[in-house]
């Protein structure tokens, strides 16, 4: 049977599922080239109403491969940000933090968060001008994946401060790059650009963010900051699913038969445009006032799983060569029963026990018992002629690059739910609370009310 990729034995060890990817795309390598060498210095950009400004630090840093090329572990020399002109201005920024987990009420709007640092060459400081919340900010701000999470912040527990907080949540951005560290030749100050922040760093409901340069990726031309900061974690996610883990891509889709369960949310209206795309015949599993959407993003079939039992529904429709699980839970028991046997159909679920176990077990017992879990669901599926996989978030400014041309040729669009302003943060959790998305809860961060 074909394997679409090697099976994740031991969940590939976990956090490296989470790793910044390894190399730039020869596209980007040769978009580096023509921009030519890195500059001596980094060095910031102008934007209205923000004065700027450079000078240097010193910092310890470990570059890594891909977009600015291999650096040893070495002493550099990095920018210091001049953002602003007053010394308040310099030193301090609004961004909402919890400092504590808990309900909506930890939530805080802090005007006195200091400015992010560039701590490595190939770190880039980007102005936010949108971000977006994902179902991760909901649980993070409840305390969830804080086992794992923190062991990536600190690993060897030598940081100064006792614990995470205060922690600012959102993993989308969109953006202006306003300062870009020593080996950073890719980008410059001024440029537009998107990206998600893996969850162990600090998140993107601020005015600025730090992130490494193979997180970020140049903004689709067609979209605005708003409509562009609605994409990067979701696009990432499917990407991750589909693509890294499922073994689909623009060569093998067509023609092949994909299911899509939680298709009207952030994760299943990108999924259901990026197969379509690549010429799959795609079945989007949702709610009923979700079909009309699903249509127009280019569903063939709208199944409704609240009318009937939809283990049934979908066992009257031809079996599938691929299913993306966005809703998990009893799923599992059933869907695999709707794969083509022992042709490669994979399965693959993006709701998955990995951080709740380490929460629950501690590291080391809750990394042997995801091991454990997805080992033997593997070889179980395995024996019964389908794969059976796991998918998560993974942080890349090559796959960005990817989406940015299928958005640019307008093969993927942006759905948006609804867009809140920078000062009502926590009424968009509450609506992203309430469930039943259809696409994205946005924030304008840049228009503050
Ligand atoms: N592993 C990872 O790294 C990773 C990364 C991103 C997301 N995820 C997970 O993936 C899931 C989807 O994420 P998302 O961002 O797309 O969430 P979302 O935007 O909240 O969307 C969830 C969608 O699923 C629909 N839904 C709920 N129950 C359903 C059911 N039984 N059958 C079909 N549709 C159903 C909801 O609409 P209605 O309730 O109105 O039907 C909603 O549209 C979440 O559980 C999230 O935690 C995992």
């Amino acid at each position: 049977m074909a394997s679409p990729r090697p099976p994740p034995l031991l969940l590939l060890l976990l956090l490296s599922a989470w790793a910044p990817p390894s190399c730039g795309s020869p596209q980007r390598r040769h978009w580096r080239r023509q921009r030519g060498a890195g500059r001596a210095l980094g060095c910031g950009a102008r934007e209205e109403g923000t004065g700027t400004g450079t000078g240097t630090g010193i910092g310890i840093g470990t570059g890594t491969p891909g977009r600015m090329g291999r650096l040893p572990a070495l002493l550099v020399r990095v920018p210091v940000r001049c953002f602003g002109g007053s010394p308040r201005a310099r030193s301090a920024m609004p961004s909402w933090v919890i400092d504590r987990y808990g309900r909506n009420e930890v939530l805080r709007l802090s005007r006195e968060m200091a400015l992010p640092a560039i701590q490595f060459p190939n770190e880039v400081v980007v102005r936010v001008h949108a971000a977006s919340l994902n179902p991760i900010d909901l649980s993070m701000r409840s305390g969830y994946g804080a086992t794992a999470l923190n062991m990536k912040r600190d690993p060897l527990k030598i940081k100064s401060t006792e614990n995470e907080f205060p922690l600012t949540l959102g993993r989308d951005v969109s953006g202006v790059v306003m300062e870009c560290g020593l080996s950073v030749s890719y980008f410059k100050p001024g440029d537009e650009v998107w990206a998600a922040i893996p969850p162990w760093k600090q998140g993107t409901l601020s005015e600025f963010v730090v992130a490494s340069a193979n997180e970020v990726s140049f903004k689709p031309k067609c979209l605005s900051h708003t409509e562009a900061a609605s994409l990067p974690y979701v696009g990432l996610t499917a990407w991750s699913a589909i693509n890294k883990v499922g073994g689909l891509n623009q060569s093998n889709c067509s023609g092949k038969r994909v299911l899509i369960l939680g298709a009207s949310g952030g994760v299943g209206t990108f999924a259901v445009q990026l197969v379509k795309a690549w010429g799959a015949h795609v079945t989007a599993v949702c709610s009923h006032d979700a079909s009309t959407l699903m249509k127009k993003l280019g569903a063939d079939d709208v199944i409704d799983y609240k009318s009937g039992n939809l283990e049934e529904q979908l066992k009257t429709l031809p079996l599938f060569d691929f299913i993306l699980d966005n809703v998990g839970g009893s799923t599992e028991k059933w869907a695999l029963d709707l794969l083509k046997k022992w042709s490669g159909a994979t399965y693959v679920t993006l709701v998955t026990p990995f951080l709740i176990n380490m929460d629950r077990l501690g590291v080391a017992d809750g990394m042997l018992q995801t091991g454990v879990t997805i080992g033997s669901k593997t070889v179980k599926h395995l024996l019964k002629g389908v794969h059976y996989r796991w998918a998560f978030f993974m942080p890349s400014g090559p796959s960005l690059d990817e989406i940015a041309e299928l958005v640019d040729s307008g093969k993927i669009q942006p759905v948006i739910d609804q867009v809140f302003p920078f000062s009502e943060v926590p009424k968009a959790f509450l609506k992203l609370e309430e469930g039943h998305a259809r696409g994205k809860t946005v924030i304008d961060v840049v228009n503050k009310k």
